[in-house]
This record gives C-alpha cells, structure tokens and sequence, in this order.
C-alpha cells in the first residue's frame, strides 16, 4: 500500500485505481477503493523473470551463457517489448558454449524483443483477470483514470504501451517508480522519527 502515496494516487476516495507494480520477484496488480483493495492478485513474474528469459534466449540463439548482470543490462538498456522505431544494438561478453572461451556478441533490441515478450504478456494476462473480476463501476473509473503502473520492472520500454493496446486503458508509469516505494516507505518514516522524538522528551 506504501507506494500509493509514493506514486501520488488518492485512494481515501470511493473510486476504483488499478495499480500494476512491477518489482524484482513479484508483479502486484490490485484494484483499490476506500483505501481497501477490491480485487488483486499476485505473481511471481517480475524483472527476475524478464532477465531469465534474456539468459535463456542468448543461451538458445547465440549458443553464449551470460550472467543475470549481463541481462538486466541488456534489459536496461536496449530491452523492449514492443517495437521500437529504430532497432539498437548492445555488445555483451559471455561464454561460448562451444568452445569453452569469453565471446562477444552484439544483441538488437528486436532480440530482446522475442525474449521479453513472454513474461510480459503474463503480466498482461493477470491485469486482464484482475479487470475482469472488478465491479462494472470501478471498471468505470479506472477506464476513466487509467491504470498506473509502478515499480522498476515497469520501466522496461514499451510496457506500458503493451500493456494499453491489450486493455484499451490509458497506462501512466508513476514518476519515480523505481524509488516510489522508497517515497511511500520514507513518509512513513517521517511519522516514526516524530513518534521517536516525542520518546525521547
Ligand atoms: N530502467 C529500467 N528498465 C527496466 N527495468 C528496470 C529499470 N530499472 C530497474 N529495473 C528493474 O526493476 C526491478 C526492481 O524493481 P523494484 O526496485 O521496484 O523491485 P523491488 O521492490 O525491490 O522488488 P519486489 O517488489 O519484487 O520485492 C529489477 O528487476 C530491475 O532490473
Ligand atoms: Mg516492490
């Protein structure tokens, strides 16, 4: 709930948000109404998941291992999960499977593409079970709102893009996603550091 407030969204109100956050090892997609959440759900497909299938699709096209590292960083920097205007390339070092020795191969994003479009589209499949289980009138106001999505995971280029044409709502990235919950955490922070000082009177 923390990064709620982090990500600026008011949910005191009696109105639908659907959040999508998107972290390391967990997606959290949840519908919030009066500061409960209505409907939500939980997976175990987030950016671990992502740079396991950049290890995997390296591993299967190149016949190279890389290291998770490697991944993220290809994920980072020319990841994407939907077309991009203009396809761009990263050199990554790894080993060749065949020869036992370090090699270097360059990586396109329309590779990163196929890698990356699998796990993504799960993360599509439970925000569309997520909406399809939320009453008809918070559909009203998230369709109205459109959805928000936070955490780092979010921030892979294109999701939010994907994740519109296969719902139809507007997607928002929240500012700051990556430190989002550290706002949302922080805040709460201020609260105890009060709470603290009145102790130590
Ligand atoms: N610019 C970026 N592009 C793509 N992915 C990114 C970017 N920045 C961070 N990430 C990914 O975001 C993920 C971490 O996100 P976040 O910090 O929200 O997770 P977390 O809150 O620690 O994890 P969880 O919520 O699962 O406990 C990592 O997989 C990281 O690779
Ligand atoms: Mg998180």
């Amino acid at each position: 709930m923390q990064q709620l407030y982090g990500a600026g969204i008011d949910i005191s109100k009696p109105q639908g948000n659907m959040v999508v956050d998107i972290g390391g090892g967990t997606t959290d997609v949840a519908v919030i109404s009066l500061g409960g959440s209505v409907v939500s759900t939980s997976l175990k497909v987030a950016g671990d998941k992502f740079d396991e299938a950049v290890v995997k699709y390296i591993k299967r096209k190149h016949n190279v291992i890389i290291g998770e590292r490697t991944a993220e960083d290809l994920k980072i920097n020319i990841g994407c999960v939907y077309p991009k205007i203009q396809d761009v390339e990263m050199d990554i070092r790894g080993r060749d499977l065949g020869t036992g020795l370090p090699k270097t191969i360059t990586i396109h994003s329309s590779e990163m593409l196929e890698a990356l479009i699998e796990p993504a589209m799960m993360v599509v499949d439970a925000v569309h079970s997520v909406l399809e289980k939320t009453p008809p009138e918070l559909i009203a106001d998230i369709s109205n709102k459109g959805i928000y999505m936070t955490g780092g995971g979010s921030l892979v280029d294109g999701l939010d893009k994907l994740l519109q044409e296969k719902t139809g709502i507007n997607v928002m990235i929240a500012n700051d996603a990556v430190s989002c919950v550290a706002l949302g955490t922080g805040k709460a922070l201020d609260n105890l550091d009060v709470l603290d000082k009145r102790k130590r009177k």
